[in-house]
């Protein structure tokens, strides 16, 4: 499995057999190294929640590819609203299910989740995060979210990889970002959600330092890793 960070808290996950988005803001992301049409062969998305920075280009491309949406399902109407030919995959808080990649999870994140509709917000649901076991690996992607005690449900899950917003004000700082690292215990863990706009600004080398009990790895953009 290949995990490529494309900025923010968009990342590419690709198997043998897929090759999935998580959070797909590209177009007004300043650091994402791509266009949006360059994203082909999309398979699944994944949509943490419906703020911008996060639904982001996940209409078009699901669109273009014929992609599987996986999202809240609040969200998930939403998008339907917008194309009814996207098939989605709606979920909820706890809910877990096997689909054509393996096994997925959404699990809670501290947050909103409206969606910016004709000048105003609408109601998007619940935030959330995903667990995605796929190929003999296991993946967390936090969402947007504040520390909750109950991170600490995660570490029974034995994730390989975890990502982790670490810029703050919207989300965990790099202070609460080392605890949740200690409450979920994943092998390497994957900083996000950081120096994409001034209010978000930090230090992944900083983060780097301060954990001590998992590898972890600050991607350039445009950089992966391989399991
Ligand atoms: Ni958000
Ligand atoms: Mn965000």
């Amino acid at each position: 499995m290949k995990i490529t960070y494309l900025g923010h808290s968009a990342f590419i996950i690709e198997g043998n057999n897929f090759k999935a988005l998580i959070d797909p803001f590209v177009s007004g992301n300043p650091n994402c190294p791509v266009q949006k049409d360059d994203l082909t062969d999309i398979t699944h998305i994944f949509v943490t929640h419906g703020h911008g920075d996060h639904l982001g280009n996940t209409i078009e491309i699901a669109k273009r590819c014929n992609s599987k949406v996986i999202c809240n399902f609040e969200l998930g109407h939403y998008i339907s609203s917008q194309d009814q030919n996207i098939s989605i995959h709606t979920m909820h808080i706890g809910g877990r299910t096997k689909m054509d990649i393996g096994t997925v999870k959404m699990t809670q994140a501290l947050h909103g989740s409206g969606v910016f509709h004709n000048g105003m917000y609408i109601c998007g649901g619940n935030p959330c995060g995903f667990v995605v076991e796929a190929e003999g690996k296991k993946i967390y992607h936090a969402g947007d979210t504040g520390l909750t005690i109950d991170m600490k449900l995660l570490s029974d899950e034995e994730i390989d990889v975890a990502m982790l917003p670490i810029g703050g004000n919207f989300t965990m700082d790099i202070y609460d970002a080392v605890k949740a690292v200690e409450f979920i215990q994943p092998k390497i863990v994957i900083p996000m959600h950081y120096n994409t706009f001034n209010v978000i600004s930090a230090n992944p080398q900083e983060f780097r330092e301060k954990v001590t009990n998992a590898d972890v790895k600050v991607l350039e953009y445009g950089g992966c890793i391989e399991l």
